[in-house]
């Protein structure tokens, strides 16, 4: 969707295929994709194909880029989805290796859920990260959710296959 927020250190805002060369940083760094379900970007062609692809007007579909303030960088990407038709929303997140660790995406990501929570219905929010991806566990955690059950997932190009924890969060 369409929108803007603000947080301390952020601005979200939809990705487009403007930032093409500032995702293609972190879709294309091993260490930032080697947990993400999508397989590496290899050439920038396919940064843009996915940024071509996203329905800026999707009312059930967030993908935000993540702003630094300072610097105007935009130095990552989260969604949030509402698939199953039972107000139960999915969320996902990366961002470059050099911002890791300064609490960047649990900022960001409450921000976009409170925004969403203030303007849609939302029971519930789940994620799931691989068993031995435990930064995101700590995000996952940090935003008041809890492990639900274990699962297993596969990137979609079927190149590895991770068990992971699936955690929520209802409202
Ligand atoms: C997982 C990820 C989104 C965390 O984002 P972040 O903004 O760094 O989150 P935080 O700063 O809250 O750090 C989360 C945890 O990462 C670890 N961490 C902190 N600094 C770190 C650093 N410099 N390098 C590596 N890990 C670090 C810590 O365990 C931290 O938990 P703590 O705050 O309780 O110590 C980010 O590491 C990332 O983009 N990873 C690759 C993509 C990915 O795995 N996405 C999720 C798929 S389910």
């Amino acid at each position: 969707m369409n929108v803007t927020i603000e947080t301390e250190r952020l601005i979200l805002r939809p990705v487009t295929v403007d930032d093409a060369e500032a995702v293609f940083k972190w879709a294309s760094d091993p260490v930032v994709n080697k947990y993400m379900i999508y397989p590496l970007h290899k050439d920038i062609s396919v940064t843009r194909e996915w940024l071509e692809s996203i329905d800026i007007d999707d009312p059930n579909g967030y993908e935000m880029a993540f702003v630094l303030k300072e610097t105007g960088e935009v130095i990552g990407t989260g969604g949030m989805y509402c698939r199953s038709g039972d107000d139960r929303w999915n969320i996902g997140y990366n961002i470059r290796h050099d911002q890791w660790g300064k609490g960047l995406v649990p900022e960001a990501m409450q921000g976009l859920i409170d925004y969403v929570r203030s303007t849609r219905k939302v029971s519930a929010i789940y994620g799931e990260f691989a068993k031995e991806n435990k930064k995101s566990g700590r995000v996952m955690e940090k935003l008041g959710m809890t492990y639900v059950r274990d699962g297993e997932y596969s990137k979609f190009d079927g190149s590895a296959t991770f068990p992971c924890n699936i955690y929520e969060r209802v409202f």
